[in-house]
């Protein structure tokens, strides 16, 4: 059985495990670069997210961005509505003029707009819990913010808020601008064996009534298997990604894992050190293959990593980022310490 429990601060019952449905929204370019995956068939999107429902999981995290809409119409299509269905908005598919970073808007002309057209997809009259795409610390912490978001809640179109946090440059001052927005329920975050900077601030979001949601346990799938850099399809957004180092440093990864704690999965390894079973948390998973979700759900219905195991793995991922590798991308990963949770 995987664990469910009731969201902090709403009425929503959600479980440990959280789909990700980015993979399954397929391809999406922007200025000739690729930020979605490799088309998923649709009835296997469908299936995957249907086995989803009926084996207990509870929490679908998607975007208007993925596949520019498609995974939010897969999901109209399939989820039943004792799925809490997380969406975002904000993010554009359009680059600010002269770089690659992407455009975005959290006023409240356009959030009404995006909203309007979640619900459309996703054939709700309600959305469970609305994140913004990537806002920095200003924007969560700015009133007018807060008055536009809480304004969706007062019309009856979104249920609870969150924030889903960018992934390479989150900052604390970010993760405090959360902690203090009242409006925010949940707070998503990256979190891997190789991107452990922002375990200390989970239980102090917890203490602030904040539920984290982790993401890219699995770096992308890089962690998951052995990869080579030629595998993945053009229209892949990790065929950018990788190089020769992130791959030998996956590879490294994925050799002590198994043979530090004797294990043949390593992902089943690598999603049970990302579980906390005592605490209050959302660990998505990416799927785009029903076997991928049976192993997931298996990792979730598996007992617990020990605290022996757990200490291992997460201090083989500090000291393989400490010596300059890191499997999926740069940051700044030596001398972090270990957190109450003995990762
Ligand atoms: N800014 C944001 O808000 C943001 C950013 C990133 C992600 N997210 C959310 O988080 C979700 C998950 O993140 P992610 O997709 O980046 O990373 P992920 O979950 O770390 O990786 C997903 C990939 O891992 C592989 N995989 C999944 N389950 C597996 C299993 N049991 N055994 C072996 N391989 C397995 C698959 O790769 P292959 O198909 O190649 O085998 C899959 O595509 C996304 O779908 C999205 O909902 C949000």
């Amino acid at each position: 059985m995987i664990r469910t429990f009731r969201l902090s601060g709403t009425d929503l019952d959600v479980s440990e495990l959280g789909i990700g449905t980015w993979g399954l929204g397929g391809p999406l370019e922007v200025g000739g670069y690729a930020l979605g995956w490799t088309a998923v068939q649709e009835e296997e999107a469908i299936a995957i997210l249907r086995e989803a429902a009926e084996r207990g999981v509870r929490f679908i995290d998607t975007s208007d961005m993925y596949g520019a809409g498609r995974a939010e119409t897969l999901i109209g299509a399939a989820v039943p509505r004792t799925v809490a269905v997380a969406t975002k908005g904000g993010l554009l598919p359009e680059f600010l003029p002269g770089t690659t970073t992407l455009r975005r808007r959290f006023d409240a002309g356009h959030l009404a707009a995006a909203v309007d057209a979640s619900l459309r997809r996703l054939r709700r009259e309600c959305i469970d819990l609305y994140q913004l795409h990537g806002p920095d610390a200003a924007t969560i912490r700015a009133p007018e913010t807060a008055e536009t978001v809480e304004g969706l809640v007062r019309q009856g179109k979104v249920r609870y808020l969150g924030v889903s946090l960018r992934g390479k440059s989150v900052t604390h001052e970010e993760i405090e601008a959360c902690a203090h927005a009242a409006w925010v329920r949940t707070v998503q975050v990256t979190l891997n064996v190789f991107r452990q900077e922002r375990l200390p601030d989970l239980d102090w979001l917890r203490r602030a009534g904040k539920t984290p949601i982790l993401r890219s346990v699995l770096g992308h799938g890089l962690f998951a298997r052995k990869r080579s850099a030629g595998e993945f399809g053009v229209d892949d957004h990790r065929s950018r990604k990788v190089t020769a180092a992130s791959i030998a440093a996956s590879a490294m990864l994925l050799d002590r894992v198994a043979t530090t704690l004797g294990a043949e999965d390593v992902a089943s390894v690598l999603l049970r050190w990302a579980r906390a079973p005592d605490v209050n948390q959302i660990v998505l998973v990416g799927v785009t293959r029903l076997a991928q979700l049976n192993a997931t759900i298996g990792a979730f219905e598996a007992p617990p990593l020990s605290h022996e195991q757990l200490c291992a793995v997460g201090a083989l991922g500090r000291e393989l980022s400490s010596s300059g590798l890191d499997g999926a991308t740069p940051h700044p990963g030596a001398g972090r310490t270990q957190t109450t949770d003995g990762k």
